[in-house]
């Protein structure tokens, strides 16, 4: 990993830590709620296995799992779509990007995931070849059906917070449920991070 790229993740990291341990005062508005570190490689491994291109992303905050998906796509010059409705993270993301030099890869979206995705269903068909899904999770059941036709046979779909935290476990349990309905994924839960739902598009 280039040296420019690890420095801000490792930034990002320490940031993320004083927040999680509320040893700095940030309003809950402004905190990253970012992916853990495990959680990052997962998504970079993953990337890079399936040579991935194309992704995109739903709920950036200041870009901390963006950069870990960006690092895997630089070699083979793909795009991340990204979106995120918080302008102040916006703010804050793009600085976090031109410091890890892959703002060229990346594309932010501003606005609510809902308006961004109907949009881009217009757009793309079968295109992403790899989907993180990571904001708020009272939707996440309509973002998951708005992104499956987007996604390329063989195509992955990652959504975090399925075990932790506590409160959103029964809701994501739903959601598991939910997409195991379809006959054209497999799925599984993870116990890596905050529990990463792993959803293969066959
Ligand atoms: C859990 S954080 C994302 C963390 C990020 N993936 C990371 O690991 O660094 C969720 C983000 O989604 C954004 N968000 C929540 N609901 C949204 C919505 N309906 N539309 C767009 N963004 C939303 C929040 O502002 C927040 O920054």
């Amino acid at each position: 990993m280039n040296s420019d790229i690890s420095r801000v993740l490792e930034r990002l990291e320490s940031q993320s830590q004083l927040e999680k341990a509320r040893k700095v005062d940030v309003p809950p508005e402004d905190r990253m709620l970012a992916i853990t570190k495990e959680t990052g490689e997962l998504l970079n491994m993953i990337l890079r296995l399936k040579n991935a291109k194309n992704v995109l992303e739903i709920g950036m905050s200041t870009g901390y799992s963006t950069i870990w998906c960006a690092e895997a796509i630089l070699e083979e010059q793909g795009q991340i779509i990204t979106i995120e409705q918080n302008p102040s993270k916006i703010t804050r993301a793009e600085k976090n990007f031109e410091d890890a030099k892959v703002a060229n890869n990346i594309t932010i979206k501003q606005g609510t995931a809902r308006d961004i995705l109907s949009k881009l269903n217009q757009e793309y068909n079968e295109f992403f070849d790899f989907v993180l899904i990571d904001a708020d999770k009272e939707n996440v059941i309509e973002y998951f059906d708005s992104v499956l036709p987007m996604v390329s046979a063989g195509g992955v779909i990652i959504t975090d917070n399925m075990l932790y935290p506590e409160k959103y476990k029964e809701h994501m349990a739903k959601y598991a449920k939910h997409i195991k309905k379809y006959q054209n994924v497999r799925t599984i839960t993870s116990p890596i991070g905050n529990g990463e739902e792993i959803t293969i598009k066959l």
